[in-house]
């Protein structure tokens, strides 16, 4: 049982916790996914979406999950299942918070895998392994032979059968694996403040300053070619398209939402968890704000002025739009080709993959916190056991995306499920939570209570009506897009593909196995509350 005499975790300092919930939020969305979604969709068509959400979801429920967290936190809870139980004491309440830890914890699974590629893409470049197949890959006439790069990451992460990439020894992606499942572990083991907290305040200005020296490489390049580069970025105009025309898309508005959730961390369960731990009276309105515009300068200015335009200018046009649908061969085929082909590159390519290394280290830590939470506050266990089981879990789920790494498919399962149709589910029972549990009115003197700047009075009416109405437009037209495609049709797949069927067999695994951990933790909290009316009486 929660231990009420044992003093409960906090943030050090106000700067700290916006550093992790920024960190949280800056990740590989922000230096791939957003480049390479930008890039498919034509760019400045693609940010009018990208910005409608960010302005009718992200910001607002980033603004509702601090808020929140906060007020489930000064009632004892950390975990999003103790969190709802404040906020809507009935007895569901607590068993919908299971999605606040699946989409967090099924995320980590295959993002460490993601984060452990850039890593040794890091080590790939300072060792001078990449400037070795390099040199394989020069041609006669001086350009780049793209087949060499593809077959090396291909090999790399066994992309070829299942087992492949399961190879301990020497410079595996099973081995860079194993190194960033214990730098995250020992991270979460030494706690809020003193992993989490520390580590961000060092890795994100690390990060920013790495992102701003490539920037700095790319946009002094032949400024005849970064013009049109940064054109192919932005422009909204496409040639023979309209912008009306664009923006008549479906499926770029669903895109374009998605990125948002994914990319400010907004309906995994963390932002909620980590409110948790602030004090009564600290400041929600301008952290949150502030992480927000952090993110949003990260993906926009650094992430969306870096990977496409780098990429245009030393491949032209037709290249970038081949492979913006895939932000994987953007990143560790494309990229390395540029880095390769560019005077310093081997310098740039190391920091570049680096800077993607700490994005994600910050934002997989951040995964394993609202597990950890409940682990602690349901069922009383301590760090070192809390932090045992939760890595025995995650590692079988690594181990498993790992293993299945033919065409990426169990990835691309737990992408799809978990890192998608779940935070959807998530984001919406938190707009409703918001906005009609525990009112809008009392949301916002909630966001008031302690806030360096007074937020706008219309977010109450916008959290209320507005948000959960374009969410669930955009919600079900994703469904309707899903069902409705042949091709990629994630939902139909689960009986027609094996790797499909048995990852959201382990899904499904996971979520029972929370759903027991909440009964358990329920239990224990049920009995406390008696115990304090029995004291109180
Ligand atoms: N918010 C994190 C990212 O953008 C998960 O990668």
């Amino acid at each position: 049982m929660t231990d009420l005499t044992k003093p409960r975790e906090s943030w050090g300092t106000r700067l700290g916790v916006i550093m992790a919930v920024m960190g949280s939020a800056v990740g590989l969305g922000n230096f791939l996914r957003f480049p390479g979604l930008a890039a498919k969709y034509e760019g400045g068509a693609f940010m009018i979406p990208y910005f409608v959400a960010l302005f009718l979801l992200g910001l607002p429920l980033a603004w509702a999950e601090w808020a929140m967290g906060r007020y489930g936190g000064a009632r004892g809870y950390n975990s999003t299942p103790g969190i709802f139980r404040a906020i809507w004491p009935r007895r569901f309440s607590p068993y919908v918070g299971v999605i606040g830890l699946l989409v967090p914890v099924g995320i980590y699974m295959y993002y460490v895998v993601l984060e452990a590629w850039c890593l040794a893409y890091a080590w790939f470049f300072l060792t001078g392994r990449m400037a070795g197949l390099g040199q394989v890959a020069r041609l006669a006439d001086g350009s780049i032979n793209k087949q060499v790069f593809q077959d090396f990451f291909g090999s790399f992460i066994g992309s070829a059968n299942d087992g492949d990439a399961m190879v301990l020894g020497g410079q595996t992606a099973l081995t860079f694996l194993l190194i960033c499942f214990l730098a995250n572990f020992v991270l979460i083991y030494r706690g809020l403040s003193k992993g989490i907290e520390k580590f961000c305040l060092i890795a994100m200005p690390a990060l920013v300053v790495c992102a701003l020296l490539v920037l700095l490489r790319v946009l002094t390049l032949p400024w005849e070619k970064v013009n049109p580069a940064l054109g192919f970025m932005w422009n909204p105009d496409v040639e023979g398209k309209s912008l009306l025309e664009s923006l008549k898309n479906s499926k770029m508005w669903l895109e374009a939402t998605s990125q948002i959730f994914f990319s400010l961390s907004v309906g995994f369960g963390i932002i909620i968890t980590y409110a948790s731990y602030l004090k009564r009276e600290d400041d929600v309105a301008l952290s949150s704000l502030t992480s927000c515009a952090g993110n949003e300068f990260c993906e926009v200015a650094l992430g969306g002025l870096i990977t496409i335009p780098a990429a245009f200018i030393f491949l032209g046009a037709t290249a970038v739009a081949e492979v913006a649908d895939s932000s994987f061969t953007l990143g560790f085929v494309t990229l390395p080709m540029v880095f390769e082909s560019m005077p310093l590159g081997q310098f740039v390519g190391f920091l570049f993959f680096f800077l993607l290394f700490l994005a994600a280290i910050t934002s997989s830590i951040s995964m394993l916190q609202p597990a950890i939470a409940l682990l602690e506050e349901g069922l009383g266990l301590n760090r070192k056991t809390s932090v045992a089981m939760l890595g025995f879990i995650t590692l079988i789920g690594a181990m498993f995306v790992l293993y299945f790494s033919a065409g990426a498919t169990a990835l691309a399962t737990f992408d799809f499920w978990v890192g998608t149709f779940f935070i959807f589910v998530l984001a919406l029972f938190q707009t409703v939570l918001f906005g009609w549990v525990l009112g809008a009115e009392k949301g916002l003197a909630e966001i008031d209570r302690g806030a360096a700047i007074r937020i706008p009075r219309w977010i109450g009416y916008m959290l209320k009506y507005v948000s959960p109405a374009y969410l669930l437009v955009i919600f079900a037209g994703w469904i309707w897009q899903q069902w409705t495609t042949e091709e990629g049709n994630m939902i139909k797949a689960i009986f027609a593909d094996r790797v499909v069927g048995l990852s959201v067999g382990f899904i499904v695994l996971v979520t029972v196995f929370f759903l027991f951990l909440i009964g358990q933790s329920v239990r224990r909290w049920t009995i406390r509350d008696h115990q304090r009316q029995e004291v109180s009486l």
